[in-house]
């Protein structure tokens, strides 16, 4: 996955009965098992080793008394971010195919808490070109978005989210550009050596498929507000020329 989890939650599936058991013994009732393969699996093998552990869990859960009810799935199925990336009615087919392979889940209730995979497709944001810079690294272009302000997970530290980009001005030369944040942290770098149009000043962005993980995760850092959301009803209800403005 491209956001891992199980350095901060979960216990290895060794500890899963002493856990059950120390629940029991405190009087809970525990009630199913719950896992998260990290935010934006592609890879179906690992849904296929996760669900292949759970059902080794599961059954030593059922030898040692437990009557478990829910497996939740918790999320991590993938948002489109590229045209050839894996999608989530790809993987939920792979899942359906190996839990067919035997019946331990079919009697219980099996459950998903997808996040990206539901809104990350349903958000675009839109950046406006503030500096320009030919620097020894290239050629830099500064947005009045950043790494602090609704594109934290566009930086290696977020995860490095595959997104793509597109210019309002599509038919101008080419040439390759590190984009920068208008914040004076360095680190405020979201994309480096993309191919775009030629830049100049004014000029929008669109940062496609940015509805997961972006806004709400903003600060006003620096002084720069969060980025304004607009809804598609509101939009369409504006003309585009307020809009622009
Ligand atoms: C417990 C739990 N379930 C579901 C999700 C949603 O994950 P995703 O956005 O990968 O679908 C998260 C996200 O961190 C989570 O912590």
């Amino acid at each position: 996955s491209v956001v891992a989890l199980s350095n901060k939650f979960g216990v290895a599936p060794a500890q899963v009965l002493g856990l059950l058991t120390y629940a029991s013994e405190r009087k809970l009732r525990p009630y199913g098992l719950t896992i998260h393969v990290g935010s934006q699996c592609e890879r179906p093998a690992t849904w296929v080793e996760a669900l292949r552990l759970c059902q080794q869990v599961w059954f030593e859960a059922q030898q040692a008394g437990f009557n478990l009810k829910l497996l939740s799935l918790g999320g991590g199925l993938p948002a489109t971010y590229t045209p050839n990336g894996m999608t989530a009615p790809q993987t939920a087919a792979t899942i359906c195919t190996t839990l067919a392979e035997s019946d331990w889940i079919k009697t219980s209730t099996l459950s998903f808490e997808p996040g990206r995979a539901i809104v990350a497709n349903a958000g675009t944001m839109i950046a406006s070109v503030i500096g320009l810079a030919e620097r020894a690294t290239g050629n830099w272009a500064y947005l009045d978005a950043g790494v602090f302000h609704g594109l934290f997970e566009a930086c290696a530290a977020g995860g490095g989210m595959p997104f793509q980009l597109s210019a309002n001005h599509s038919g101008r030369p080419k040439q390759l550009y590190n984009l920068g944040g208008p914040t004076c942290d360095g680190f405020d770098v979201p994309f480096e050596k993309r191919l775009l149009p030629e830049l100049r000043i004014g000029d929008r962005l669109a940062i496609h498929d940015t509805g997961a993980y972006s806004t709400e995760m903003a600060s006003t850092f620096n002084g720069f507000p969060i980025p304004i959301v607009y809804a598609l009803e509101e939009l369409e209800r504006r003309s585009a020329k307020t809009i622009d403005s």
